[in-house]
């Protein structure tokens, strides 16, 4: 027996293996029911342009929705003979409903299906990690605003360098996120387009109405050329691109927080709920989450350039290599999905260690910067102060003492220009607080910026 759905020019069957290799059903499954929006929306149009009837229009409806529920409940079974989702839907429709079912694909191709589909999908995925994405932000927010008077060092080639609020380190990867936010907002505008319409790859026959399917799937509007519709997915590698670069974000701080968890940092305690055990070293708490988020990022960027490689050399319009688009599509959602989750739930959660990320800050000379602007202050060029600064740290390694821990005298053997005051400029207080300007780490400055970002997702 030749195919049911095209074997009418073919001689002999197709070859198991064959038929087994080309199917997507394993796979593309998962978009049955932008599939089914798909053709009621269809269904719907061809009904008002006068190509199917009223009535016959009602059946199919009817008979979509009745395969969806199969599908739901589980009693649909997947064909791998029927190739896809969009001949499986169909064989089921006119199982259902009899010959009427035939009529659905009439002007239309599984090649403006499939892009179809997965425009929607994508853009409703977009919807859903973008909540997630909020959600993560709000918790990052609040978590600042509580320790925006929290001192920790901060690193440059992770070596002390200056004093800053917990809160300024973890509204710096808000903003990376807050951009993240941006992108996928922007993704959002060249996905949710309609290519419905362009049939195989040059439009059809049938008096269609392109505007009106895209309306009635929430699309903002159809697109301009039936040979690009059908052929194109570089919405999926911007999107897959944003999700790599989210990826990217939530790996950096996976790193900073397995580095904090450690007993040599010692700045955060992870919830015991978001962490495992040894089963051989019975101390043992493992920051699982973040480490498997931070491995999980090469699955993206892999995916990302498994699609521009799937689409580098591909002639208009539509070739069956864009099969290979799902399974890369699928995993980054899931794993965008996944991460975000642990995330949002995770961060809310972690405990702050204020006293030893205080002692942290204290040691390493991280007010040496101060010194060199207090030294400015009253008159000394800035290279000069610098070098004097820099003899005084010398003599610190050599005596075992930070700046704040030497005496005036001693402070005075540098230069003469430091008097009293200079005290009061070597705290870590001190040190944070002068940097108050926008963008800076004072704790007010925090405040501020942390109600500002709450302020831009209450817009959202
Ligand atoms: N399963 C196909 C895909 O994922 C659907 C479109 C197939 N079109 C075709 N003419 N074989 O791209």
């Amino acid at each position: 027996d030749t195919n049911s759905a095209w074997g009418g020019r073919f001689a002999e069957a197709t070859d198991a293996f064959v038929a087994e290799f080309t199917a997507s059903i394993g796979f593309d499954q998962r978009l049955y029911r932008q599939d089914i929006a798909g053709s009621i929306a269809h269904a719907t149009m061809l009904s008002e342009v006068g190509v199917l009837t009223s009535d016959e229009k009602d059946q199919i409806i009817d008979g979509l929705n009745a395969v969806k529920a199969d599908i739901e409940s589980g009693t649909l079974k997947w064909s791998v003979a029927l190739e896809d989702i969009h001949m499986n839907i169909e064989k089921a429709l006119t199982d259902k409903i009899g010959t009427v079912g035939k009529k659905l694909h009439t002007g239309r191709s599984r090649n403006d299906q499939i892009a179809t589909d997965i425009r929607l999908y994508i853009r409703d995925e977009i919807d859903f990690l973008s909540r997630e994405l909020t959600r993560l932000q709000q918790g990052l927010i609040t978590l600042a605003a509580a320790e925006a008077n929290t001192i920790m060092p901060g690193f440059t080639h992770l070596q002390t360098a200056q004093p800053v609020s917990f809160g300024h380190h973890l509204l710096a990867w808000n903003e990376m996120l807050q951009r993240d936010y941006e992108r996928l907002q922007d993704c959002r505008k060249r996905v949710n387009i309609s290519p419905l319409g362009a049939a195989a790859l040059a439009g059809t026959t049938y008096p269609i109405n392109r505007e009106r399917t895209a309306e009635l799937l929430g699309f903002d509007r159809a697109s301009e050329n039936s040979l690009d519709s059908v052929s194109d997915r570089d919405f999926g590698i911007e999107f897959t691109h944003t999700g790599a670069l989210i990826m990217m974000h939530l790996s950096r701080m996976s790193e900073e927080l397995v580095l904090w968890a450690s007993a040599q940092f010692n700045f955060i305690e992870l919830p015991d709920r978001f962490c495992t055990g040894s089963s051989i070293m019975p101390q043992k708490k493992n920051p699982d989450v973040p480490e498997l988020v931070r491995g999980k990022s090469g699955r993206v960027f892999g995916h990302l350039m498994s699609l521009l490689t799937l689409m580098k050399s591909q002639p208009l319009a539509y070739n069956k290599d864009n099969q290979e688009d799902k399974e890369p599509l699928f995993d980054t959602v899931d794993t965008l999905a996944g991460s975000l989750r642990a995330f949002a739930d995770m961060v809310p959660h972690i405990k702050a260690k204020r006293e030893a990320m205080y002692e942290a800050a204290a040691r390493g000379f991280s007010t040496a910067t101060d010194l060199a602007d207090y030294l400015v202050k009253k008159g000394l060029p800035f290279r000069d102060a610098h070098e004097v600064v820099g003899q005084s740290v010398a003599y610190g390694i050599e005596q075992g003492k930070d700046l704040s821990e030497m005496s005036l005298s001693e402070l005075q053997s540098f230069s003469n220009d430091i008097t009293e005051d200079v005290f009061q400029v070597l705290t870590l207080e001190g040190s944070v607080a002068a940097r108050d300007h926008l963008g800076g780490t004072a704790p007010e400055q925090v405040i501020q910026a942390a109600k500002r970002a709450e302020e831009k997702i209450k817009e959202r």
